[in-house]
């Protein structure tokens, strides 16, 4: 397969909190992997923006840092480096004042397209957007980037859309939730709607449920303040489970368009039942394997925040009534492995009589590490003695179907940028969608509030809290194996 990378067109981009940490770990690396891959022209130029007083060689020597930390040898090339840096400008900025702001205005050019990136904390959001209307820099047609979290309830993000409205038209908002960015989250859309083996099938009649899970083996340390004030359910479910479930539960949009997606998703969202009691654990890691616990990891000793949900949703629309959802997502857990297993129902009539051997067709959807498909499906065990099932995996790994091309695949942030440059939305998120979903998790978090409930511990490196295997067991179902 040959590689089809088309330039995109010139342009400026800001990157507010441009020394930070996601500007170093992901977002310049990132770009600097799609400058080697040739999508970015000659002119196009990179303008680092914060807070510390640095001249443009300090600025790119941070950045040549940054890709030798994070760009994998094999990528790193001295002159192209060289060649990157030198589209790299800084300017020192001051995000409530009005210092750096001229100097800001005279780097930026009218005839590229504008795009301005706040990596930056959210109270930042709205002065970043004020000044860059006030001062007159940012045109009509310059896209904002920002990321999450977006608000941390209804409230908050109903304010955060409102201020940014002030200055931004919705076209011009790229709300970023990197999950949008993954190759194989976008798999997820080819795989439905362009095939027409599945498409048929995708509904209550033949699917019994449907589980995702996203584990994570790190910690919380050193993000422990953030954290602490975020949990599992603010910082992984209202974002990038719900995104998945919105990718496996819409209606086919009628166009690959930005709003034709979004609005499909918003209906899911809309359509989610309030989740009770009985349908939520939340668990918190103990300490073990030589590691802290999750509360020698946050600065309050009694903090009840959890670093493990598992929750079971219903969806009430024609489509999904009577195929439960279960998510979880957790850190510290046994592996580092995200995926989506779709669980087919029985055939309506077995003509086997020994059909001992019989299990369900299940349909995983590998997300990381490995992505692929597995689609497990029943066969007749090989050699005499009868007929008896056997149960064998349909297994395509990507990169082994697709070669070395796959192992060129972009990071979420590479494609992400490159989407606003060229002006597509269709893997954002709209700020209507963004207030569904906070509209649908704040019940849910103020029902434990209100109950004082605490989380149930779990050891590290297991698959979570007790509980959570009961969620599934009293259904008669049981999780899939969290493993690599
Ligand atoms: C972030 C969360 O949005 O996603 C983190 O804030 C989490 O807590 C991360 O670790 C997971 O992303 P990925 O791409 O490593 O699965």
């Amino acid at each position: 397969m040959v590689s089809r990378v088309i330039p995109v067109e010139a342009f400026d981009l800001v990157i507010f909190g441009g020394t930070g940490d996601l500007a170093r770990r992901k977002i310049l690396p990132g770009l600097y992997r799609r400058f080697i891959a040739g999508q970015m022209t000659d002119d196009s130029r990179i303008i680092g923006a914060a807070r510390a007083d640095l001249t443009d060689d300090i600025f790119r020597k941070s950045v040549a840092e940054a890709i030798e930390e994070f760009v994998p040898a094999n990528r790193r090339d001295p002159k192209l480096i060289a060649d990157f840096l030198a589209r790299l400008h800084y300017v020192a900025i001051d995000a409530q004042g009005d210092g750096g702001w001229a100097q800001l205005k005279g780097l930026m050019r009218r005839n590229v397209v504008q795009a301005y990136y706040f990596s930056v904390a959210p109270a930042l959001f709205g002065d970043l957007a004020l000044r860059l209307k006030s001062h007159g820099i940012a045109d009509d047609q310059a896209r904002i980037v920002v990321e999450k979290p977006f608000g941390r309830d209804l409230a908050s993000a109903r304010a955060l859309n409102a201020t940014l409205a002030q200055h931004f038209h919705e076209s011009q908002i790229y709300r970023i939730d990197h999950y949008l960015g993954k190759e194989t989250v976008q798999n997820l859309m080819a795989v439905r709607f362009a095939n027409i083996l599945f498409e048929p099938l995708w509904k209550s009649e033949y699917i019994d449920h449907v589980q995702i899970t996203v584990a994570e083996t790190v910690g919380v340390e050193g993000r422990g303040a953030y954290y602490d004030k975020s949990g599992a359910m603010r910082d992984m479910v209202q974002n990038h489970l719900m995104q998945l479930l919105c990718l496996i539960a819409m209606e086919p949009p009628y166009h690959f368009d930005p709003d034709a997606v979004r609005d499909e998703k918003l209906k899911v969202i809309r359509a989610l039942d309030p989740v009770g009691p009985l349908d939520i654990v939340r668990g918190q890691y103990l300490a073990g394997a030589g590691q802290g616990s999750y509360l020698d990891h946050c600065e309050d000793p009694t903090s009840r925040t959890e670093s493990y949900i598992a929750l079971k949703v219903h969806i009430s629309n024609w489509r999904w009534k009577g195929t439960p959802f279960y998510l979880r997502t957790g850190k510290r857990l046994r592996a580092r492995a995200s995926e989506i297993a779709i669980t087919f129902r029985e055939p309506p009539h077995s003509i086997f009589d020994d059909a001992k051997g019989w299990r369900e067709n299940v349909l995983v959807i590998r997300l990381q590490p490995d992505e692929g498909m597995n689609l497990m499906v029943m066969i007749k065990e090989p050699g005499p003695g009868g007929m008896r099932l056997a149960q064998v995996p349909l297994d395509m790994t990507f990169a082994d179907a697709l070669g070395p091309e796959a192992e060129d695949v972009p990071d979420a942030y590479e494609r992400l940028v490159m989407d606003v440059i060229r002006g597509n939305q269709t893997l954002f998120m709209r700020g209507d969608e963004v207030e569904a979903a906070w509209a649908w998790t704040d019940p849910i978090i103020a029902g434990w509030e209100q109950r004082g409930d605490r989380p149930q511990g779990y050891d590290p490196a297991s698959s979570g809290p007790e509980d959570a295997l009961m969620l599934m067991h009293r259904d008669g179902r049981r999780w899939r194996e969290i493993r690599e």
